[in-house]
């Protein structure tokens, strides 16, 4: 994502990129080279505890983290800090699991029941106002919500499977017991190729939200 916004910006600001995962800004680092991109910084750093002065920045970008944050009220302090004043924050991320945006998919949701790999409480997940109602409570002013559903395309059993160990649906593998890894890549191969469409390829969609809010500092009493 800071990829793109580094497009935007066209050298017209400093980006400063985080994340928790050395090979994740490894990854980032490289296309940086690779666009040749200046005044873009990428730093190793946990959400929860920002290694930078309060008021340090203008924009906060969360990009497809903040469901994943074990302390969603901590992060959203740590952002007012280092936002000066009228500073804005946009949180962007998916809602629930993408096998729920799409009632073509609910074979996967079936197949990872089945595997005790869904929690009974992700049966009521997030909703598209979630990260609106958690900028509020966190003392921002909200200023837009929007919501985009992209399309998922699977050309083979593979390529799922590489995806599905890509992101927070890992999380859900990772509770199937190792021994039981072959036989649910087989139901998923299975369920896979009967839904595959004329074009030969599976199709799902991805709904995100994009809250955005301004920093007003009237939490500072709070630090
Ligand atoms: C789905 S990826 C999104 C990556 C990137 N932000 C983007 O939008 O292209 C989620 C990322 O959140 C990172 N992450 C999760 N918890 C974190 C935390 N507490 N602090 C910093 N990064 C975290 C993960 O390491 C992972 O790279």
């Amino acid at each position: 994502m800071l990829l793109a916004v580094a497009d935007r910006l066209d050298g017209s600001g400093r980006l400063v990129g985080i994340d928790a995962s050395e090979a994740m800004l490894a990854r980032a680092a490289g296309e940086v080279r690779a666009r040749c991109l200046r005044d873009v910084k990428l730093l190793p750093m946990d959400a929860h505890e920002l290694d930078f002065a309060d008021n340090s920045f203008d924009y906060v970008l969360c990009s497809f983290a903040f469901l994943a944050f074990r302390d969603k009220r901590r992060v959203l302090h740590e952002f007012t800090r280092v936002l000066a004043n009228g500073g804005s924050v946009c949180l962007l991320d998916s809602y629930g699991w993408f096998f729920q945006h799409d009632p073509r998919w609910t074979w996967l949701e079936e197949v990872l029941r089945s595997f005790d790999a869904v929690p009974e409480r992700e049966s009521a997940p997030y909703g598209p106002g979630y990260l609106e109602a958690a900028l509020k409570k966190g003392g921002f002013d909200a200023l837009a919500m929007r919501e985009r559903s992209c399309q998922l395309l699977f050309s083979d059993e593979q390529e799922f499977w590489r995806w599905l160990w890509s992101h927070g649906t890992r999380g859900l593998l990772e509770a199937v017991p190792r021994d039981r890894l072959k036989e649910l890549r087989q139901a998923l191969r299975s369920g896979l190729a009967a839904r595959r469409e004329a074009d030969g390829m599976t199709h799902g969609t991805l709904r995100a939200a994009l809250a955005r809010g301004r920093t007003t500092h009237s939490l500072q009493s709070g630090r």
